[in-house]
């Protein structure tokens, strides 16, 4: 067992992300539909948002729905985005007493009307808070933001505004939904799965990963504290040699 105190010993990641996946898996295990795994994942959000920002993380990003995932059966996408847009209804008050700001990334103009207008009614409403920015991935594609970005830049390069030889990774980084947060220091991704599946793939780039076998819905306080206790405890090189650090 681990505790808050100890992990403030060390130094925090700035920027941790969380690949939220097994809720399905957790529901099955119960004999139950897969939207009961959902349901019971929201617990486990708000649970961790509510201790990142006790913790004093700077930016905590949560993948909470993918490119790829509408191409589930709609029963479910349905009762996703109701979820969304529950939580966020439910959810203004305690993000505002948290001081946590809500910030998304993704093409969020392809949720439905009323999840992106309550969404950005809450960013709207959290904007000013200056404690931790909370980030939705939502209708997140890694691939999908980078196309995204080549897009506009290519068009800055048309209209003049940029020239092919200036561009560097400031600028990619400025065009891409993340532009405001830091490159992740680390990404945890729950049940078991070892990949990425299109999350944030600039971003990573030093990112330590962090892989753990429990359902997300299960995720709790001691995980995320083990999780971090594990982060401190890596050295992180930047291709650097070991003698260079000390
Ligand atoms: C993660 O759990 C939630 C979303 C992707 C929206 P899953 O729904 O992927 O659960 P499993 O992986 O099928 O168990
Ligand atoms: C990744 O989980 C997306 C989210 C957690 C929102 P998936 O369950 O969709 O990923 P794959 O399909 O197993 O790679
Ligand atoms: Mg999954």
């Amino acid at each position: 067992m681990y505790t808050f105190e100890e992990l403030k010993k060390g130094a925090l990641p700035k920027h941790l992300a969380i690949i939220m996946d097994g809720n399905g898996r957790w529901a099955k295990q119960r004999g139950k539909l897969r939207v009961f795994g959902h349901e019971n994942g929201v617990k486990a959000v708000r649970e961790t948002v509510e201790n990142c920002a006790k913790l004093g993380i700077d930016c905590l990003t949560l993948y909470a729905f993918s490119t790829e995932n509408w191409n589930r059966p709609k029963l479910e996408v349905d009762t996703l985005m109701r979820l969304l847009v529950a939580s966020l209804k439910k959810e203004l008050k305690t993000l505002n007493k948290n001081n946590i700001r809500l910030n998304a990334i993704g093409n969020i103009s392809s949720l439905p009307k009323k999840a992106h207008k309550e969404l950005l009614e809450v960013i709207e409403k959290t904007g000013k808070n200056t404690g931790m920015t909370l980030t939705l991935a939502l209708s997140y594609g890694a691939r999908e933001e980078l196309k995204t970005a080549v897009q506009q830049i290519c068009a800055k390069v048309k209209n003049n505004i940029i020239s092919p030889e200036n561009i560097d990774e400031t600028i990619i980084n400025n065009h891409l939904y993340t532009q405001n947060l830091p490159d992740v220091d680390l990404l945890i991704r729950t049940s078991g799965e070892h990949r990425i599946s299109n999350f944030l793939l600039w971003q990573i780039a030093y990112a330590e990963l962090y892989f753990i076998d429990v359902f997300w819905p299960d995720f709790s306080e001691q995980h995320l504290v083990e999780a971090i206790i594990n982060y401190q405890n890596r050295e992180r090189r930047f291709g650097k040699t070991s003698e260079q650090l000390n």
